[in-house]
């Protein structure tokens, strides 16, 4: 059994609320009777992009497991791996920050699909070759491909203006490759569907929750949800020859 922990934009900026609201899920990490095999935190790690930012949530990952981040359209490439560098292994500098990681048997393709500057993603014609190429490797392993920004409609009016723009593109690479899954965050909210004839999992938004427009408003009438909504995560379980297992969790 490969048990993956998903966490995804923690937003992390200095302030009570969001540490203390990372902070119950890795408590909850933390307290496990057997410890997961790796954790992934699939962007938006920092909400200004500031080293400090960075350097609270390195202190706060470390888990005694390994740990892999990838960026999402708040963060910055160079802070980024200037403060979590003990938990990227990218080769060159500055945008984009693309990873192969094998944990335990497991690869994670992690996809760098932010845009400086920009809320929405996109991935270039070089992105796109060479996630082509990395995923024509021969794997023995599950196989996760993991970034920020799912390619498809939430039907939620702010949220939809900020996807990945480049989802034909990205279809036409997933679609035959030998994946186990897909794994994204941004959304803020826990999601299970299919993409390019694939699993593909978002993980809750620990930060916040936008609810969906059918959905009581949030507190206060605003984009968010802050209070009511408890920060979650995924845990994604493996194993060999079955489909991928996906539970939630919100930690009290
Ligand atoms: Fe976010
Ligand atoms: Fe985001």
């Amino acid at each position: 059994m490969f048990v993956i922990a998903h966490l995804s934009d923690p937003h992390i900026d200095g302030s009570e609320e969001a540490r203390s609201r990372l902070r119950r899920i890795t408590s909850y990490l933390r307290a496990f009777r057997q410890p997961v095999d790796v954790v992934l935190v699939t962007g938006d790690l920092a909400d200004h992009a500031l080293e400090s930012e960075y350097a609270e949530l390195a202190a706060e990952l470390k888990l005694d497991v390994p740990v892999l981040v990838l960026p999402g359209n708040h963060d910055v490439s160079a802070p980024l791996r200037a403060g979590l560098g003990d938990y990227i292994d990218s080769p060159g500098e500055g945008h984009p920050v693309h990873q192969v990681r094998d944990v335990g048997g497991a690869r994670f393709v992690l996809v760098d699909t932010s845009v400086p500057g920009e809320d929405h993603g996109l991935l270039s014609p070089e992105s796109l070759a060479w996630l082509d190429a990395v995923l024509r490797e021969p794997v023995d392993g599950p196989l996760f491909v993991a970034f920020h920004h799912p390619p498809f409609e939430l039907h939620h009016p702010v949220l939809d203006q900020w996807l990945l723009r480049s989802g034909d593109e990205l279809e036409a690479v997933l679609r035959g490759k030998p994946l186990t899954a897909v794994l994204a965050g941004h959304v803020h909210n826990g999601l299970a569907t299919t993409f390019a004839g694939l699993p593909f999992l978002v993980a809750p938004g620990i930060r916040s929750t936008p609810p969906l427009p059918f959905e009581p408003p949030a507190p206060g009438g605003g984009l968010v949800d802050n209070t009511t909504a408890h920060p979650g995560f995924a845990l994604h379980i493996h194993e060999p020859g079955k489909p991928l297992q996906t539970l939630y969790r919100f930690p009290a």
